[in-house]
């Protein structure tokens, strides 16, 4: 679970929030909307530890390991692609690379033995004698194929990198997830395959996006970063208008936005009812949403 307390962020005179109190729990996928310069990936950072709010904390519940999308496509240029996407799994991937570097000693000794034996021991808790295959299938999925696997990254088309660098987020099924923008750049079969893969997706899934079919397919809830606050809303990115949330946001707007939000709010009734039915084993999981609002 991620939790965020009392933090504020200002940069230049410009507060971008203040005292947000927000809690982020399993089964639930969060979508981050707000204008541009909102501070969507400013408050994506803080998981990442890329900065710091001025004032609060950003917490992961203990043992909980947190996976990201990364944006730079040039950062694993001088890696295969397999070991790019096993290194979404920053623990495997060190335990592979610790037990590979003890085994190719020349003067293995009786305390490398006991060192590699604890390796062993992490390494199967972890699952990695599968890590290779997963790794594989989940390109295989993005349609990567295999005879690719183990070519540098600096080697592939940008369309195939955004692939990889989404496998290596997804690699490994972490407790909390972050993809700031997943679908730039990608094909509409890849956007379709992460769309089913989200929706079966039992941990917190934290996702940035201005595609709003994407957020309504995929959304449980719906975080808005605006005016200076970050508020939660259930449901997805059209029916974040439920009956409760709609009053309350239709409120706030202008006359004409309003008579378009109740056009948005007729058609998101029937595309809740379909959601309903694709995201019910996410709904399954959800708990009572006043447990979001902090
Ligand atoms: N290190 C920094 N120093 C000063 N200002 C910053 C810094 N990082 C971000 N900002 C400003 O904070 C605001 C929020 O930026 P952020 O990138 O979080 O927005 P965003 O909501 O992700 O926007 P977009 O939808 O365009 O991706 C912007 O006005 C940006 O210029
Ligand atoms: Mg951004």
């Amino acid at each position: 679970m991620l939790t965020v307390n009392n933090v504020s962020m200002t940069f230049d005179d410009r507060k971008l929030y203040e005292d947000v109190n927000l809690k982020f729990t399993p089964g639930n996928c969060y979508g981050i909307i707000g204008a541009n310069g909102a501070g969507k990936s400013t408050f994506c950072g803080f998981w990442k530890a890329k900065s710091h709010p001025q004032r609060g904390t950003v917490t992961l519940s203990p043992n909980e390991r947190m996976s990201s999308l990364k944006q730079d496509h040039f950062a694993f240029d001088d890696q295969t692609v397999m070991n790019t996407v096993l290194q979404g799994w920053t623990r495997l991937y060190e335990v592979m690379s610790e037990k590979d570097a003890l085994y190719a000693k020349a003067d293995f000794s009786e305390e490398d033995g006991i060192k590699a034996a604890e390796l062993e021991g992490e390494f199967a808790e972890m699952d990695g004698w599968n890590a290779e295959s997963d790794a594989a299938q989940l390109l295989q999925s993005l349609d990567i194929p295999e005879s690719v696997h183990q070519q540098l990254m600096a080697d592939l088309p940008e369309s195939e990198k955004v692939k990889v660098l989404l496998a290596q987020a997804l690699f490994g099924k972490p407790d909390v997830l972050l993809l700031d923008e997943p679908t730039n750049g990608l094909d509409p079969q890849a956007i379709s395959w992460l769309e089913n893969w989200l929706a079966d997706y039992e941990n917190t899934v934290l996702v940035v996006s201005h595609d709003r079919h994407f957020l309504n397919t995929v959304c449980t809830m719906m975080c808005d970063v605006d005016f200076g606050k970050i508020e939660l809303f259930v449901g997805n990115y059209d029916s974040g208008c439920n009956p409760a949330n709609w009053l309350k946001n239709c409120a706030l707007m202008p006359m004409r936005r309003r008579k378009n939000r109740s056009n948005s709010c007729k058609n998101s009734w029937h595309v809740s009812l379909r959601m309903l039915l694709s995201l019910s084993k996410r709904h399954h999981g959800r708990s009572n949403s006043k447990n979001h609002l902090g």
